[in-house]
């Protein structure tokens, strides 16, 4: 049996599936083994949208920036931070529940992302392939719609899910010593920013992309056509409004 150490050093993200089906039987094992993660409270404020309906793939296509996996996986798992089910029962209870705020949206935010990171270790253990999209938090007001989230549940993160039709090349990592501190933070001379991100910068795909984007440096990559402050300003915009929307900014 493969020691999942070693499943976890060799994995990598998979954007191309087969057309073979993801079973209902094996689905559910990994859904079970994602419940199974640690919960704030036991509370499990979240929940799983399993979306297989190829018309509902292609209404969300467009909402993940039109990323072929979305249509071409067989499953999509949207994962929710959810406290309108905890909420309902509170109230069927006499209980008065007060998580109608942004501490408790992030409560149900890391309860959401730990149940999707205890999936995608599961299924990547079965053999499957996946890729997380980022793409729900920027378009999670569209997202709402589509997948007729109530209030008090707000779509957190994606993932496609499917048996690999390739096998990528793992890519690069910083090294351990740029992302571990010791006993307390130890913040960057210039000279480690240096040494941390070099052999990022000297891969030849780095330099490649660098090259088809008119820049001189990998780092404008990512400020200037990746992640764009115009973007992230109108997309923060966007997910705050979501939160007041789905009633987790109320009294703040
Ligand atoms: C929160 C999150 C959002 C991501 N969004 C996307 C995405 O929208 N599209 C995509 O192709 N990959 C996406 N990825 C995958 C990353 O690009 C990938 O994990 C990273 O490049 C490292 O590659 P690796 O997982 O193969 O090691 C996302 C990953 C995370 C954790």
């Amino acid at each position: 049996m493969t020691d999942i150490t070693d499943l976890l050093l060799n994995r990598r993200t998979v954007r191309k599936y087969s057309s073979e089906a993801v079973g209902d039987d094996l689905l559910d094992v990994l859904l079970k083994a994602g419940c199974r993660s640690s919960t704030t409270g036991n509370m499990q404020v979240y929940s799983i949208i399993v979306t297989r309906d190829k018309n509902r793939k292609r209404e969300l296509l467009p909402l993940h920036f039109n990323q072929q996996m979305v249509t071409e996986a067989p499953v999509l798992l949207t994962f929710c931070a959810d406290f309108n089910r905890f909420n309902r029962w509170c109230i069927l209870r006499g209980a008065q529940p007060g998580y109608d705020n942004f501490l408790s949206f992030m409560t149900a935010a890391i309860d959401a992302l730990l149940v999707a990171q205890t999936i995608c270790i599961a299924a990547e253990a079965r053999g499957l392939g996946l890729c997380y999209l980022g793409t729900t938090t920027y378009m999670a007001h569209k997202i709402i719609e589509v997948l007729k989230l109530p209030k008090g549940v707000v779509p957190v993160t994606t993932i496609t899910l499917g048996w690999p039709a390739e096998h990528p090349e793992q890519i690069d990592r910083l090294p351990l010593e740029a992302v571990v501190h010791k006993e307390m933070y130890s913040d960057y001379t210039d000279s480690d920013i240096e040494r941390f991100y070099a052999e990022k910068e000297e891969r030849d795909d780095s330099q490649q992309f660098v090259r088809e984007n008119n820049k001189t440096t990998l780092a404008q990559v990512f400020t200037d056509i990746r992640y764009k402050k115009e973007d992230n300003i109108y997309f923060s915009k966007m997910l705050l409004q979501v939160l007041k929307d789905q009633g987790f900014m109320n009294n703040i």
